[in-house]
């Protein structure tokens, strides 16, 4: 089902095998149409059967990435990058192992650096130089956050060092033996870079996203729900399964 609400194109899928595959066809058109695009991607438990797609099509010599750039959304901070819970360790592992995007060509943020001020500079200006992000996937927090802008009283514009918050840290728990292994910090690009993406495609699967999802489409803009701001880009695509469109789907 498709529906559209304010700016925003929402496809309400089955479940998360089609949500995934949706999500795949959008980054494949986006990478036919333009083969040198600038992806911004997302790590977290939703977009992984995305990737896998991504991955099937490209063994099926599909789709070609070697002239596409990447830069993910976040990092946690500090954290080894060959550290199994780093993002960089998740994308090489769900993604960049699989598929001839070059070494070169892929940024995420430095988790291993001594300056963070400088480090949070310069990935904005790398997204700045190479022309910004033509398709930004991006999924959703509980709490309504992107990358990892966390629910606050102001929009951080630019890349930066975010403290997670306790509701983050308790959802990303689920990753760690011990919740005190959590990393209580981040790297992440700002609103502002997010807001930059000529495309944008938000993925969310299960109802414990159905909330966030709500007040994402139809509350108040506001940083309290950093989502919230996406009403206002001119082209946003939502996929989501029919749990998260639960508290939507009688609403319209
Ligand atoms: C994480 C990431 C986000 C992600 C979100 C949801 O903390 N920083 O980029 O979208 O939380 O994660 P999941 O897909 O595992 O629910």
């Amino acid at each position: 089902m498709n529906i559209n609400i304010g700016n925003f194109k929402i496809i309400i899928t089955e479940n998360y095998e089609e949500m995934s595959k949706k999500a795949s066809d959008m980054v494949i058109s986006q990478v036919i149409i333009k083969p040198d695009s600038n992806l911004g991607l997302a790590t977290g438990g939703t977009p992984v059967g995305m990737y896998k797609e991504i991955i099937r099509n490209y063994e099926l010599d599909r789709v070609d990435f070697s002239k596409v750039k990447s830069f993910n959304l976040d990092e946690y901070y500090p954290i080894s990058r060959d550290n199994n819970q780093s993002y960089t360790y998740y994308m090489n592992t769900n993604l960049f192992n699989h598929i001839n995007i070059l070494k070169e060509n892929i940024h995420i943020p430095n988790s291993e650096t001594n300056n963070v001020i400088e480090e949070c500079e310069n990935y904005d200006k790398m997204m700045e130089d190479c022309g910004g992000i033509d398709l930004q996937i991006l999924g959703i927090g509980n709490n309504g956050h992107i990358g990892f802008n966390e629910p606050d009283t102001y929009f951080e514009a630019r890349t930066h060092l975010a403290d997670l918050n306790k509701e983050t840290i308790e959802a990303n728990s689920r990753y760690f033996e011990k919740k005190e292994d959590v990393p209580k910090k981040a790297l992440s690009m700002g609103i502002g870079s997010i807001m930059k993406a000529k495309k944008i495609v938000l993925l969310a699967s299960g109802e414990s996203k159905a909330k966030a999802v709500e007040k994402m489409i139809f509350g108040k803009i506001e940083p309290g729900v950093p989502a919230s701001i996406l009403q206002l880009h001119e082209d946003v695509i939502i996929i989501l399964d029919k749990e998260a469109a639960s508290l939507i789907i009688n609403k319209k």
